[in-house]
């Protein structure tokens, strides 16, 4: 009988991983990477492992073994020591400053606040063991270094898609001529000056991060990891001998590239199990609407009543001329004068339960990486406005898939608005093709978050999956790019040819002596 019993549960035995001790640490306070992060270490422990999270959002109601080390919780504009500004202002700012003022300053404070947490700090001082140190990749390389103190392997996971310099550090190639740096906005990527704008921000962005960044996330390590500083290996063969890094992103909306077996896309892992409804209210608005539904957010960290006053009354205007349609803004503040009698504003709505409702027509969305996800996951067409970072460049896929229109953010006025919402609310191609779109993103051999579980657990079965990661990691410079071998292809055809010009030079010189000689001989004759 019991042999029976494992002739059935073999076959499925080598598949399944025994529970196992997984660190996740996602400290970022931001609310939109909590949103993509979250339901990763939730579905870990649904799967019965053990899982411990360093994180700045506390769980509402956690299973048991989902273990919350909690970070200090602080906007990044406080960690930071300045105001919070008018995030609009940020249309202004090219690739170059968003790093120097946000992504740098913001992540060396967001490590430096996670690591001098008091939680994190007594965490850190316990005897604990991990199978798996898994860490958002969001410049905080100094707890990479985790993996090292628990001797486990180290996967990331990334809330946006590729990483230039996680490619460069492994050796994946780098594709510029069609894959974009993550933080870079060009107008036309596959023209000249695109592909130019490219190149160089990636050299900028790696050159920047390599001499100056990693130096002072490496001055963190010494500060508040001085037990492992004087041992650890560095930045760079730490993160080149990542397991695992999943991407979000996916082919069927992001360009197709070529990734390495241990680089998994995971676009849309936050929404494979979403079954949460709508409140009441809402649901009955949404069901009523006569003509449909205009949903209008910037994201979570722009404030859409800090816009600028003669833009918010192009919006107030156009949405008094579609009077038959709903509009739903998300607008932080109590007040909004001059409201037409069509439009609901609330601080906060259930986005992705929002954009799920059949009656939603369209979505003006700066561009975010997540909501534009939503918007290709549930089909519905987007009008963008970008302010920063990736947003231009996730619309411009919107807009050649033939389901966005962007609208820049200076040429905001009613004529424009006007324009750009009536064309996608009555040409119904944006529709069909938002509709496409999201059935190409949900074809897969199974949802994102079964992959992204599927690769966690086998990194775990096959402690750290050596094998996987890419041997030409350790190359030299010279050896990974094939220089020397070019070089003595290029070094014996200067050989070769100067053997032949020296041959033919001698043979045009025998030629020419022979020539003088029957000269000189006619002379004398
Ligand atoms: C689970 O992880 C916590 C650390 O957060 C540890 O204290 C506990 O012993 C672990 N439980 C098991 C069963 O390994
Ligand atoms: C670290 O935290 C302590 C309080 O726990 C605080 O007094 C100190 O200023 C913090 N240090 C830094 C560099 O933030
Ligand atoms: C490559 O380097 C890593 C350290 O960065 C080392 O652990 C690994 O054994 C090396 N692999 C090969 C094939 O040399
Ligand atoms: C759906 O929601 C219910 C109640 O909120 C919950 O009990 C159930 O586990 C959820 N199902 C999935 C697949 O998430
Ligand atoms: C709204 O609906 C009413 C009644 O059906 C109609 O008369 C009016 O023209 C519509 N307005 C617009 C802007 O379509
Ligand atoms: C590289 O990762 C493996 C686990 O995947 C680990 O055993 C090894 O020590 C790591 N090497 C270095 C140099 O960090």
């Amino acid at each position: 009988m019991n042999g029976l019993l494992l002739l059935i549960f073999v076959p499925f035995l080598t598949s399944i991983t025994e529970s196992a001790n997984i660190l996740y640490v996602t400290p970022f306070s931001s609310v939109s990477h909590n949103i993509l992060l979250r339901p990763i270490g939730l579905e870990l422990a649904r799967r019965g492992h053990n899982v411990t999270v360093i994180t700045s959002q506390k769980e509402k109601d956690p299973p048991p073994n989902y273990h919350e080390v909690m970070v200090d919780d602080k906007k990044i504009w406080e960690v930071l020591g300045t105001a919070r500004p008018n995030v609009f202002n940020m249309v202004e700012m090219s690739a170059e400053d968003f790093h120097t003022y946000v992504l740098w300053g913001g992540g060396l404070a967001c490590t430096e606040l996670t690591l001098n947490s008091t939680d994190v700090k007594e965490f850190l001082k316990k005897d604990n063991k991990f199978d798996l140190v898994i860490s958002e990749q969001f410049f905080q390389e100094a707890l990479y270094t985790l993996a090292y103190k628990y001797n486990a392997p180290l996967a990331l996971v990334s809330t946006f898609g590729n990483c230039m310099r996680h490619n460069i550090m492994v050796r994946n190639p780098l594709q510029l001529a069609t894959v974009t740096s993550e933080f870079l906005d060009v107008k036309d990527p596959s023209s000249f000056w695109g592909r130019f704008r490219n190149l160089y921000f990636t050299a900028y962005e790696y050159f920047w991060w390599t001499f100056w960044y990693l130096k002072k996330q490496e001055e963190l390590v010494k500060k508040y990891l001085p037990d492992i500083a004087n041992d650890v290996p560095s930045f760079h063969t730490l993160q080149s001998n990542v397991s695992l890094f999943m991407s979000n992103s996916h082919f069927s909306f992001d360009p197709p590239s070529a990734l390495l077996p241990n680089i998994v896309e995971i676009g849309g892992v936050h929404l494979s199990k979403s079954n949460a409804t709508l409140p009441a209210d809402l649901q009955k608005l949404l069901d009523d609407s006569k003509e449909g539904v205009i949903y209008i957010s910037f994201g979570s960290n722009i404030k859409s009543s800090e816009i600028a006053l003669e833009k918010k009354k192009a919006f107030l205007s156009v949405f008094r001329r579609l009077e038959n349609h709903t509009i739903l803004w998300k607008w932080e503040d109590d007040q909004l004068e001059d409201k037409p009698s069509n439009l609901v504003t609330r601080q906060w709505f259930p986005q992705r339960e929002i954009l799920v409702h059949p009656n939603i027509k369209l979505f003006i969305s700066h561009g975010g990486l997540i909501g534009t996800q939503e918007a290709v996951f549930n089909g519905v067409p987007l009008v963008g406005v970008p302010i920063y970072a990736d947003q231009y460049n996730n619309l411009l896929l919107a807009e050649q898939a033939g389901f966005c229109k962007i609208l820049q953010y200076h040429e905001i006025n009613e004529k424009n608005l006007y324009k750009v919402v009536s064309e996608i609310l009555n040409d119904n191609s944006y529709r069909e093709n938002a509709k496409e779109i999201s059935r190409r993103f949900k074809d897969r051999p199974m949802s994102a978050l079964d992959t992204a579980m599927f690769w966690i657990e086998y990194v775990i079965r096959n402690k750290g999956a050596e094998y996987m990661k890419n041997p030409a990691r350790n190359m030299s410079w010279f050896a990974y790019s094939m220089i020397d071998v070019y070089a003595a292809i290029l070094l014996a055809l200067i050989i070769v040819s100067i053997i032949l010009v020296s041959i033919f030079k001698y043979l045009l010189f025998l030629l020419s002596s022979n020539k003088v000689e029957i000269k000189n001989k006619k002379k004398v004759a």
